[in-house]
């Protein structure tokens, strides 16, 4: 039985952490099931997305752009062994912000196709949940800040180019924009899209494994 892959994304302190922990143990109650982030910031690509992210390190809009790619091209082929024997991923964020944020950066060297580009032909998830907020919120979440990209203006850069990646994607993966709400109800509306999505996999209608943007 092939697994299935469930991408969560939003904007900077959206919820993901919190949500994709609710995902994972109710996923596992039924299935074998790993939680993946990206960017991993434990390989030596990771480490310096993450020098990056702190401010510690400068490099250029595409360095930043490829280099995220490449991060998620390095788990591949364990993620391809684990959804076809058996594991279901959620994987915090994927292409989709590695498109939308390097977008909001509105330079002339990444325009739209440029974004999209490195990630063309990548495992395509089933299922993309976004979670949408408002840029106000999240603004005022304890941490915000803490990172280069955590500006109000920035993260309202990347609501727009969400939307532009949206239109991308929609032919190839159900893309589910989550409403807002409390913790108990976004998951409510999580768990509707969790339960069609076992009950394709238990029957073996998850089809093969399809490619993204491709
Ligand atoms: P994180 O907060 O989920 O660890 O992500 C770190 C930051 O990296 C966050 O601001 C979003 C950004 N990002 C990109 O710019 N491109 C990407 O491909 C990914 C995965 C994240």
């Amino acid at each position: 039985m092939r697994a299935p892959f469930i991408v969560i994304e939003g904007l900077d302190r959206s919820g993901k952490d919190t949500q994709s922990e609710l995902i994972l143990e109710y996923v596992s109650s039924r299935m074998k099931a790993k939680l993946i982030h990206f960017p991993n910031r434990e390989t030596t690509t990771g480490r310096l997305i993450n020098d990056y992210l702190q401010k510690r390190v400068k490099l250029t809009d595409t360095e930043i752009h490829n280099l995220y790619a490449v991060n998620r091209r390095e788990e591949e082929v364990a993620m391809r062994h684990d959804l076809l024997n058996g594991t279901a991923l959620i994987s915090i964020r994927y292409a989709f912000s590695g498109a939308a944020y390097s977008k909001a950066k509105d330079v002339p060297e990444l325009p739209l196709e440029a974004c999209l580009g490195p990630d063309r032909g990548v495992i395509a998830p089933d299922t993309v949940l976004f979670l949408t907020s408002r840029v106000a919120d999240v603004s005022a979440r304890a941490g915000f800040g803490d990172e280069l990209y955590e500006t109000s203006p920035f993260q309202a850069k990347v609501a727009a180019s969400f939307e532009l990646v949206k239109q991308e994607s929609v032919d190839s993966v159900r893309w589910v924009d989550i409403p807002t709400g409390t913790i108990e109800e976004v998951f409510e509306s999580i768990k509707v899209e969790l339960d069609r999505m076992l009950a394709d996999a238990a029957s073996d209608n998850l089809g093969p494994i399809r490619r993204l943007w491709a």
